[in-house]
């Protein structure tokens, strides 16, 4: 879609023509762009109309029923923060007392319409023209005080500002690298700078950003969505409350908060597993889960938690331990077989093994299932059978 398709979408005949383009979308993308012709409209328009349409419908899972009034395009849905991250960040900021920020590369905007919702004045800019129009008309669509421009961040007087947000574009990295500061835009040198300019400094980053990135002083915080991992945020300066923090949005949200160095105690396999969420894991607080939960690894490598009674939580999975023995694919075939059971779930952390690969080597049947756990215990590539959960 194009910059100008954008604006026009916006004019009266834009609106009747993503009306008509809601009518018409869902069935085959060829029948519905000769219906839209045959109504009249230009195979601009049309095309532009029934992209956004269907956008928009992929856009619900992100931002709901907001979805249906905004702009989107496929680059700018895909980059866009999910609104209740959005919505908890910027409650977060309104509640530290900042009400001006600047939001440097603002995409379609959600942060920067989330910290409107909540009070915040905000000043969004964003390098490319196209996306910067979108941010604009969703703001507007959604009547909230954002003022957009399209400029390049690193031209922003962000001193001027309360606070400051960043969530730079990545290319994707190299095969096998968490970190390239090269595939940042704006450029990492300048993201990294901005708690010296403005202490009040929210960085949402990759998820597997390296702790050794974070500022001094500053708080690393990993959020999950429905156990997908989907963002890293450093709270700079007078921001920072605890040096770590996971924060799992599920129906409700709970949050772990620690030092992320703590050493959680190693010892034996217990009756129960805890498969810590990705969020606990990536802030490095599976010591903390572990305090809580009362419970210890098997291997002091290894983000497994075990118990010998069971303990309720939502932080991780629970599974019930029925065999533990030292891995060999014979005898695992055999004790499946003994047990009957066709359908395995195979989860693994510590062992190169490929779980499709071993389900075939398997030879599953059966009417039961089960949960097989691959790991090192006390460093040894270890089978665990599970109760299906
Ligand atoms: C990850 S997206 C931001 C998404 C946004 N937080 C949201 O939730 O919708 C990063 C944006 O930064 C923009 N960008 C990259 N380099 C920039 C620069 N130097 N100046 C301004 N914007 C830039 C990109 O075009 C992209 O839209």
């Amino acid at each position: 879609m194009t910059w100008e398709s954008t604006v026009l979408l916006r004019t009266p005949e834009g609106v009747k023509a993503l009306d008509s383009a809601m009518e018409v979308a869902g069935s085959d993308p060829l029948a519905a762009a000769s219906a839209l012709r045959a109504r009249g409209l230009s195979p601009e328009l049309a095309s532009a109309a029934l992209t956004q349409v269907e956008l928009r419908r992929r856009a619900v899972a992100k931002f709901g029923a907001d979805a249906a009034s905004m702009f989107f395009t496929r680059a700018g849905l895909e980059q866009a923060t999910r609104a209740v991250v959005a919505e908890r960040r910027a409650r977060r900021l309104a509640a530290a007392g900042v009400r001006t920020l600047a939001d440097l590369g603002c995409g379609l905007g959600s942060d920067a319409l989330a910290a409107a919702r909540f009070g915040i004045s905000v000043y969004a800019v964003e390098a490319d023209p196209e996306t910067a129009a979108m941010a604009a008309a969703n703001a507007e669509a959604l009547g909230l005080d954002v003022r957009v421009e399209c400029a390049d961040a690193m031209s922003v007087p962000v001193e001027r500002y309360d606070a400051v947000f960043a969530d730079p574009a990545r290319r994707k990295a190299g095969r096998g690298r968490v970190f390239d500061p090269k595939s940042y835009s704006p450029p990492w040198d300048f993201i990294a700078s901005l708690p010296d300019r403005v202490p009040r400094t929210v960085l949402k980053l990759a998820p597997g950003i390296d702790h050794d990135l974070l500022p001094p002083g500053a708080e690393g915080e990993w959020t999950s969505v429905d156990g997908d991992l989907v963002e890293a945020a450093f709270w700079c300066g007078p921001l920072a409350e605890v040096p770590r923090r996971a924060v799992l949005v599920r129906e409700q949200t709970s949050e772990l908060t620690g030092t992320g160095t703590e050493k959680a105690p190693v010892g034996p396999v217990g009756a129960f597993l805890y498969d810590p969420d990705p969020a606990v894991v990536r802030s490095h607080l599976v010591a903390e889960l572990a305090e809580r939960l009362g419970a210890r690894l098997g291997d002091p490598e290894i983000a497994y938690l075990y118990t010998d009674e069971p303990v309720e939580t939502g932080f991780a999975r629970r599974l019930e331990v029925t065999d533990v023995l030292p891995f060999s694919l014979k005898r695992l075939r055999a004790l499946l077989r003994e047990r009957g059971i066709g359908r395995l779930e195979i989860r693994k952390r510590g062992s190169a093994l490929e779980p499709e690969q071993l389900r075939k080597d398997l030879r599953l049947s059966g009417p039961h299932g089960a949960s097989l756990v691959l790991t090192r215990v006390a460093g040894a590539p270890t089978a665990l059978l599970c109760r299906e959960i």
